[in-house]
């Protein structure tokens, strides 16, 4: 079997990751997965239910019941959804079932290769991707960016209160037990504080595209 091809992108709530991740999968013809919708569907469907995130059990049962492919049926930007993906993902068990999830994609992108974003992609689901980024900004860039993009879809929202949101998600997310936010060793660090989006980018691709580019020709080689 040949070995897939893997993007990791992993970073702090509200960096970037998931355009880049997009944008390197439309630059190189990858499939691409945000994880986070994954966790973001597990507390769904707790929150629809009126169920308690921290319930171990029904967390677990949640996760288990998570299809991939509703993450394009339901808006899941929402804030108590991001709120509520950071506490459902501190739970061993719900991670555990929607680990196999994503190793299945990785292996079987249906695609040349995977771009994969989250907080532990590289750490935990793909420690031997081909390539791996850790996106971060400032916070309060975080923020004002986050603001600027929900007021651009009818939510205004305080810019303090952004900033408290994000700061509490990347501390749960680094401090649970398992699979927490960190930077692997051989994550490249990409700080997009002093960029736009078009500068990450190309700063991105020029981070990935050695690796990428080698793997690639190293498979036609055969
Ligand atoms: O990336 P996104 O902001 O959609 O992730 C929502 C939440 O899901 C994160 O704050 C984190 O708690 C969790 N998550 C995770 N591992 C991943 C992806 C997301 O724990 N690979």
């Amino acid at each position: 079997m040949t070995r897939p091809i893997v993007i990791a992108v992993d970073g702090t709530a509200a960096s970037g990751k998931g355009t880049l991740a997009r944008r390197l999968a439309a630059h190189f013809h990858f499939a691409h997965l945000d994880s986070g919708s994954l966790y973001r569907l597990t507390a769904l469907r707790i929150l629809r239910a009126h169920g308690d995130l921290r319930d171990e059990v029904a967390a677990v049962a949640s996760a288990r019941a998570v299809v991939p492919a509703d993450a394009g049926r339901y808006d899941l930007r929402g804030r108590e959804i991001a709120e509520g993906a950071s506490v459902v993902a501190a739970i061993p068990g719900v991670r555990a079932e929607l680990l196999a999830w994503q190793q299945h994609f990785a292996r079987d992108p249906g695609a040349a290769g995977a771009v994969i974003d989250g907080r532990d992609i590289g750490t935990v689901v793909c420690p031997d991707a081909t390539a791996k980024l850790f996106v971060d900004a400032a916070p309060e860039l975080r923020a004002r960016r986050r603001r600027l993009e929900l007021e651009a879809a009818g939510e205004p929202a305080s810019e303090a209160a952004i900033l408290a949101e994000i700061g509490a998600r990347d501390a749960r997310d680094r401090n649970r037990a398992v699979a927490p936010l960190l930077r692997a060793p051989d994550a490249a660090l990409l700080d997009t504080s002093d960029l736009d989006i078009d500068a990450a980018f190309a700063a991105a691709l020029a981070l990935v595209r050695p690796r990428i580019e080698e793997a690639l020709a190293a498979r036609q080689r055969g």
